[in-house]
């Protein structure tokens, strides 16, 4: 293993700092969390850590958007799972967070608030830059080990992620072990043609990220589903009506930019499924209205994309292709997992809403990675070091050379 791991350091009695990522989907009637299993996940490393002091942080959310909250549902959900006492402090970097640190026992295991509260957090900088935040400065004296568990953050260079890592000795936990492991054995074997499914909500880095991918030759075909399916048939001409998002018209020409500059890459859905009076209708694309919300692919589009995917030598898939948590619209979700479990191709499935579908189908046994991340790891495809590996490389480095 090229980075370090819990393995390589004595925890006991040692202050540590765990960055995670429990930024889980939350309902915005009600703002509960709607899904737990990022902080399921949080708790294999949070195991592994004992008779430590253990601080633990995550984001939840990004400033101004619905899912914005505090962690203190997050602690209530960590302590059932864990079925150990949680302390948890609405501060991050002030008095009543040092205070509570100074207070730990060992075996105690402490939840800092949103790291997102701290502004610093919600800019990128570089590892030397990060370590001179307040955030750092205040807190790095308190902490003997700074553990880096975030993988589906993998990819920003907040102060939390690379900070810290900076300046303490720093180590891998058991997710960013295992998909880093997993990973880059996947990427020895990974062949070409490397057919990409997208969908997710998060279509500005998406595009980007997308651009990377095609330029170092792991994206043969692109095809689209989902908002960012739309996105690019908004860009196409397809659909005329706004689709109601941030930053709309720039994120739209972006598309059509890369239409533009990849002609022969993306595949656009052909037939959708709507809501009509709370009932699928499948219609041809050409026939949308601007009343119209597409929930799901049609059959004709399912039938295109696994063929597309049954000539793979790798398939990677991110963001569901339809709302599939309501049965009337799952059937492109169900229908795209499916071919891609029955293909040949290596096959890597990204982010949680994914997973839990996969579950559902009865599928997960069928796939050959299942990672945590969405971004980060169509990063991590376009063979970019993500920064958290790169200090994590650092951090070996220096405590290889001692
Ligand atoms: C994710 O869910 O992709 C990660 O938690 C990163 O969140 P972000 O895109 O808001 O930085």
């Amino acid at each position: 293993m090229r980075l370090l791991t819990l393995n390589d350091f004595d925890l006991k009695g040692k202050t540590i700092f765990l960055r995670v990522d429990m930024n889980c989907p939350i309902d915005p009637n009600t703002m509960e969390i709607s899904g737990t299993k990022r902080i399921e996940e949080a708790t294999t490393t949070i195991n592994a850590i004992k008779d430590s002091k253990l601080v633990v942080a995550s984001h939840q959310g990004r400033v101004g958007n619905k899912d914005y909250t505090g962690m203190e549902k997050h602690a209530k959900v960590l302590e059932k799972l864990l079925n150990r006492k949680i302390k948890y402090v609405q501060d991050i970097i002030g008095e009543a967070a040092q205070t509570e640190i100074k207070n730990l026992k060992d075996g105690d295991i402490l939840l800092l608030d949103n790291l997102r509260l701290c502004a610093e957090e919600n800019y990128e900088f570089s590892p030397a830059d990060a370590a001179k935040t307040i955030m750092v400065k205040r807190l790095e004296k308190l902490f003997d080990l700074c553990v880096l568990d975030s993988f589906p953050s993998a990819h920003r260079s907040h102060p939390s992620i690379v900070g810290f890592a900076h300046v303490l000795p720093a180590c891998a936990g058991k997710i960013v072990e295992r998909e880093v492991r997993k990973l880059d054995e996947i990427m020895t074997v990974a062949k070409a043609p490397h057919v990409i499914v997208l969908g997710g909500s998060k279509v500005d880095d998406r595009l980007e990220a997308i651009k990377m991918l095609i330029k170092k030759g792991r994206a043969d075909h692109v095809l689209l589903t989902g908002l960012i399916g739309n996105v690019f048939m908004r860009a196409q001409g397809r659909i005329r009506a706004p689709l109601g998002i941030k930053r709309e018209e720039e994120i739209v020409a972006k598309a059509h930019a890369l239409i533009g500059e990849y002609p022969d890459v993306f595949s656009t859905p052909v037939d959708v499924a709507v809501d009509k009076d709370g009932s699928r209708v499948e219609l041809d694309v050409r026939d949308l209205s601007r009343e119209d919300t597409i929930y799901d692919l049609g059959p004709k589009t399912v039938d295109y994309y696994n063929k597309l995917i049954s000539g793979a030598g790798t398939v990677f898939i991110s963001g569901p292709p339809g709302y599939f948590e309501k049965e009337e619209f799952s059937f492109g979700t169900k229908g795209i997992l499916e071919g891609i479990a029955n293909s040949m191709a290596t096959t890597i499935v990204s982010g949680g809403h994914l997973t839990s579908a996969l579950k559902r189908y009865g599928l997960i046994d069928k796939i050959n990675h299942i990672s945590t991340a969405g971004g980060a790891l169509v990063l991590y495809m376009t063979g970019e070091t993500l920064p958290m590996i790169q200090v994590l490389e650092e951090a070996a480095q220096r405590h290889r050379s001692k």
